[in-house]
């Protein structure tokens, strides 16, 4: 079975290098008019460069159709000035891949509280922005598919990137509320955490391992993620070849019983709270009630509780 993006359009934001490149070349490949945006800036977020213009014109050279767009997703009017252009060459917007991200490194100690929000503003109100950008057109169209790149920092951690750590699990809670608020309307978001070798992770990786995790790598996950029959609300892994799933887990509730509720009665009981037994993935946020209802009513019996409960 082949997967098409014949008649789509897709905007891939920060695809002027990297992965978003590679997401770009093979939408288009596979038919999509893509909207390929990227200020063009270094790793740190300073500057501007024609990256994306170089792009359109691989694209184009290959006979595919593609538009430049060197607007900063930081900046919500740009986005819906990039749509709207889209939509009036192209007719409407189907996939989003929020790709464009910046790194500004440190210890927590020594990282400015500037170097924070501003990798914050990148990735996490970024990717918000270009996707509120699309998001009444494709409720309009009842169609759309979204990409949050969150990152193994976000899902679990990494020394020197508190900034860009909670601005990666960020976008993995923001995926999960747009795929409950999308449903309704064909509206589709996942979340990816890559492992590739490009400028980002350049001085990071040794030459060997740089080579073997070729961004091209990626591109299947990607791809998928925004098709037509794609999931909603994973999040997936992908690097060199290799392929996985994450979760937000937890485990059963445990009741506590009035008198036991106290700071001690907690500590006497850390043990069976932290047991990683059980573990569901639930789907939305009500399942942590439901499942400390769940509990209340095997120590209560059944009539204790109330019969819903929002999270
Ligand atoms: P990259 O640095 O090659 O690509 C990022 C692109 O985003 C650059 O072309 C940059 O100009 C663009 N960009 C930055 N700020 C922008 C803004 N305000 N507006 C528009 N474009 C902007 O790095 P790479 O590795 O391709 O990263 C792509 C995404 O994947 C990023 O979100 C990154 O955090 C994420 N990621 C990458 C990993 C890796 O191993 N390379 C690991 C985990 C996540």
């Amino acid at each position: 079975m082949s997967i098409s993006f014949k008649d789509r359009v897709a905007i891939v934001t920060g695809a002027g290098g990297g992965l978003g490149k590679e997401y770009a070349l093979e939408l288009a490949r596979r038919g999509a008019k893509v909207v390929v945006n990227d200020l063009g800036g270094s790793r740190d977020g300073t500057g501007t460069s024609d990256a994306a213009a170089e792009v359109v014109a691989e694209i184009e050279a290959m006979g595919g159709e593609a538009m430049a767009n060197g607007a900063s997703v930081t900046e919500f009017s740009q986005m819906e000035e990039m749509v709207a252009k889209a939509k009036e060459k192209w007719g409407g917007v189907h996939v989003l891949i929020n790709n464009a991200g910046v790194l500004r490194d440190k210890s927590f100690a020594k990282m400015s509280p500037e170097d924070f929000e501003f990798v914050v503003r990148v990735h996490l109100l970024g990717s918000a922005y270009a996707t509120k950008a699309c998001w009444d057109t494709f409720r309009d169209q009842a169609y759309g598919r979204i990409l949050m790149t969150s990152s193994s920092t976000g899902l679990f951690g990494n020394f020197g990137q508190a900034n860009y750590g909670a601005a990666k699990l960020g976008l993995a809670g923001l995926t999960k509320t747009l795929h409950l608020e999308g449903a309704k309307y064909n509206i589709r978001c996942n979340s990816l955490s890559p492992v590739a070798g490009t400028r980002m992770t350049q001085d990071i990786f040794p030459e060997q391992a740089f080579e073997l995790f070729g961004p091209e790598n990626v591109v299947p996950a990607a791809l998928f993620l925004v098709s037509e029959d794609s999931p909603t609300n994973a999040i997936v892994g992908a690097g060199a070849g290799g392929f996985h799933s994450a979760w937000v887990m937890m485990n059963d509730a445990v009741w506590l019983k009035e008198e036991d509720r106290t700071v001690e009665g907690f500590a006497a009981n850390w043990d069976k709270i932290s047991e990683q037994s059980n573990l569901i993935a639930p789907q939305s946020g009500a399942e942590q009630s439901g499942a400390i209802l769940k509990a209340m009513q095997q120590v209560l019996g059944a009539d204790a509780a109330p019969s819903s409960t929002r999270g």
